[in-house]
């Protein structure tokens, strides 16, 4: 949520800043903010809107800016205080010319700004960042280590911070709690950021700060500490993924790039993964001892929005095949409803991100607990990665859309390979488990059959392009994409959609239904196509239209609705994978047949980093 980047070295600041902030756009998008070091102090310009609203400020007239080699800048996603020039950041604190930029809530921010106006300090915005650069201007005695350092042990909540002073001209101060700061190491220069996208352009040398670090950075010099003012040591990583990899690639939008990059990102996931021979999946992330394994009595799945519909898929494979009970729960419930868990759970926390503010807190109160926790991450290097310290890498490459697709395929092809797993090391026999690995390996070609009907879907998408509202049901496997299949459409084009299991329409929902609005049903062959086609023949007695996901050949189902888009055939816990990646297309030419903004979404950003 918010992004920020920061350069000091001895190359001009500005555009380093500019395209790291266009890269982390995706973070939020309602304001940008960029300050820089010069003669006369340090420069802010701020605007409203996007990042190019931005660069537009930044005209001819602005020559002595653009010869600065020192600064930092913010995409903003408003939390405190609307999404105004004023409220955008970066944010100046009294007379010691103190300048930051900040990710995160200063939860006691009420509590500092009246100590503050006590001591005369005059508020411009309404923002908990504003306090925060306050406060280390009353604390600031010649020294912006110490000011900072003193500065946030005062404050509670989350952060993730670049500051500036303009009495140490070339000084950079950063510092990190719960929101994620990422230093690029150069061979003369410093980037900073808070996401590698931002930096990958000019290193791939990352030190990835963990909560409680503050690092002063001048130039190439880096000098991590604690807030006890202990040096720390923290080791570059090597970023692994491409610069090409974060660009658009030709695509009109990432989201269509990421739908069409899903074959490639499922079989990186799946790479190395497969044992043919044994007939199982080789996750070393989620190895247990053989006391943990003959101990386990649960799974507990903890994620968010899309995550949270992967992991309900994992759910249903591994009571299905792994006979282990297995639940799924919404990240921030798990957190705040005092759940009970203990050592013989393994909860599985699954992030794109890997810096969801609920999710990570779902991991932490269940290490408390002393349940066995691993991540499900995207995000190498990440927090929830990191924490967890065991887990499984989806290897999908960057998702930059907001609306996440190929983290979701990524995440249901990691979950039912763990199911095998378990399948295999409790009853599934060998040749079973030969089987499920075909069906696995399957799965990229399957998307590659759905992509193949773009065209053809994107024709279907003009039929439903004029909706107010739309429902989506499906039973089994088949739920959980159908409510995968609402949140693409509702986060993109704005329609209200709603995603049902198909025999929960009847229990209330049915009343709305009218002719204008239509019913999106996954009617593809398995146990329950039947019933679904049920509901459909109740859902086109109430004139809404329905417009059927179905497997090719299935004349029953195509009959039985409207219009249809038609998906190879395969069993039911993979049709999930081809049937979601069809309504990621619909919801796509949905979408920009309305001419929404479909890589950023108003009001959402990519990574939620607040509860
Ligand atoms: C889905 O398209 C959304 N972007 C959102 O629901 C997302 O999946 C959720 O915020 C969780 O994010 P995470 O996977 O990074 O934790």
């Amino acid at each position: 949520m918010c992004g920020i980047v920061a350069y000091t070295g001895p190359n001009p600041a500005i555009p380093v800043l500019l395209n790291g902030l266009k890269r982390l756009e995706y973070r939020g998008y309602d304001s940008a903010g960029i300050a820089v070091e010069g003669a006369d102090g340090i420069s802010i310009r701020k605007s409203e809107g996007k990042v190019s609203e931005l660069v537009g400020l930044l005209g001819e007239d602005e020559a002595s800016l653009k010869s600065s080699t020192c600064g930092i800048a913010h995409t903003r996603w408003a939390t405190h205080g609307p999404p105004t020039t004023v409220n955008a950041h970066p944010h100046a604190g009294g007379k010691n010319g103190i300048v930051l930029v900040h990710n995160g809530i200063i939860e006691n921010h009420r509590a500092l700004r009246t100590t503050l106006e006590g001591k005369g300090y005059v508020f411009v915005s309404e923002t908990d960042t504003e306090v925060l650069a306050h406060l280390v201007d009353s604390l600031y005695a010649g020294d912006l280590l110490e000011a900072v350092t003193t500065a946030l042990k005062e404050v509670h909540g989350t952060y993730g911070i670049a500051c500036l002073s303009d009495q140490e001209p070339g000084v950079l101060l950063v510092a990190r709690r719960g929101s994620p700061i990422v230093i690029g190491v150069g061979a003369d220069e410093t980037i900073v950021a808070s996401d590698a996208s931002a930096i990958i352009k000019h290193t791939r040398q990352a030190i990835y700060l963990d909560d409680n670090d503050i690092a002063k950075i001048t130039g190439k010099e880096i000098d991590i500490r604690s807030l006890n003012n202990m040096p720390v040591s923290r080791k570059p990583a090597e970023i692994d993924w491409s610069a090409d990899a974060a660009e658009k690639g030709g695509y009109e939008h990432y989201m269509l790039k990421e739908i069409f990059e899903q074959p490639e990102a499922i079989r990186n996931t799946l790479r190395g993964r497969m044992d043919p021979e044994r007939g199982t999946a080789l996750l070393s992330g989620l190895d247990l001892t053989p006391r943990e394994l003959a101990d386990l009595y649960r799974l507990l799945i903890v994620g968010c929005g899309t995550s949270m519909n992967a992991g309900l898929v994992g759910e249903y494979a591994m009571e299905d095949f792994a006979g282990v009970l297995a639940e799924v729960e919404q990240a921030a419930e798990f957190r705040y409803r005092n759940p009970i868990v203990g050592s013989r759970d393994l909860v599985i926390a699954i992030s794109q991100s890997g810096e969801t503010a609920d999710t990570l807190a779902a991991v932490r109160e269940a290490m408390d607990k002393g349940a066995l926790v691993a991540g499900l991450v995207n995000v190498v290097g990440s927090t929830i990665a990191r924490e967890t310290g065991r887990g499984v890498y989806l290897h999908a490459g960057p998702e930059i859309s907001v609306a996440s697709t190929k983290a979701f395929t990524s995440q249901v092809s990691v979950l039912l390979m763990t199911a095998l797993k378990f399948a295999r090391s409790r009853r599934m026999s060998v040749e079973q488990g030969r089987q499920f690995v075909r069906e696995i390996e399957s799965i990229p070609s399957l998307v590659e059959q759905v992509l193949a009907k773009n065209d053809e879907i994107a024709k279907i998408a003009e039929k439903y392009v004029e909706q107010t509202s739309a429902f989506f049901i499906g039973r089994g496997y088949m739920y959980p994409v159908a409510l995968e299949g609402a949140l693409k459409l509702k986060e993109i084009s704005y329609i209200h959609a709603e995603g049902y299991h198909a025999a929960e329409l009847k229990h209330g929902p049915i009343a709305l239904l009218e002719a204008s609005v239509p019913v999106i049903a996954l009617c593809n062959d398995g146990p329950g196509k039947d019933k679904t086609l049920g509901n459909v023949a109740e859902c086109r007695a109430r004139d809404s239209r329905v417009l059927g996901i179905v497997t090719e050949g299935d004349e029953e189902a195509m009959a039985a609705v409207d219009d249809y888009i038609s998906v190879p055939a395969c069993p039911l816990h993979i049709a999930v994978v081809p049937s979601t990646v069809a309504l990621q297309l619909l919801s796509y030419h949905i979408a920009r047949l309305r001419g929404c903004p479909i890589d950023q979404p108003r009001n959402l950003a990519k990574s939620v980093t607040v509860e």
